[in-house]
């Protein structure tokens, strides 16, 4: 009977939802490779770089960035910048900043 799916459907919803439990935090999960990748484009790194044929040439490109750079160089260019490039230790936080750098260095 319709009635009493409804009643069931109410009463594990109730339970679900937990009434009474202490709620608890998401866990921080650190951001995907797509974060990274997301990152990548909106923070402007793509006006410079061209990776898989799409983005800037002032740059290197970073197809396969991950081969010829560790990752602790990637990092250190990311916050830095060098000679042509603006550093970003100002614009990522750490999480943006760890996302990105895997995400580059998974770039083989
Ligand atoms: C204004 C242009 C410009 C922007 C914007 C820029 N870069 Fe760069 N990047 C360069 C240039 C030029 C180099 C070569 C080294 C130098 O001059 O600093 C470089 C070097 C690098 C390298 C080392 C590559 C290698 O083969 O050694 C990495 C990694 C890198 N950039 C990542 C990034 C990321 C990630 C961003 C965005 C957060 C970014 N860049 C934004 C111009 C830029």
């Amino acid at each position: 009977m319709l009635i009493r799916r409804v009643v069931k459907v109410v009463a594990a919803v109730a339970l679900l939802s937990g009434a009474g439990c202490v709620p608890r935090k998401p866990p921080a999960t650190p951001l995907s490779q797509n974060a990274g990748a997301a990152i990548f484009e909106s923070k402007g790194c793509e006006q410079c770089h061209e990776i898989n044929g799409r983005g800037g040439q002032k740059g290197p490109g970073l197809t396969h960035v991950g081969v010829r750079v560790t990752e602790d160089k990637i990092r250190k260019q990311i916050l830095e910048g060098g000679d042509m490039m603006p550093g970003y230790k100002d614009v990522l936080s750490a999480q943006e900043t760890t996302a990105l750098v895997r995400y580059l260095h998974k770039l083989r």
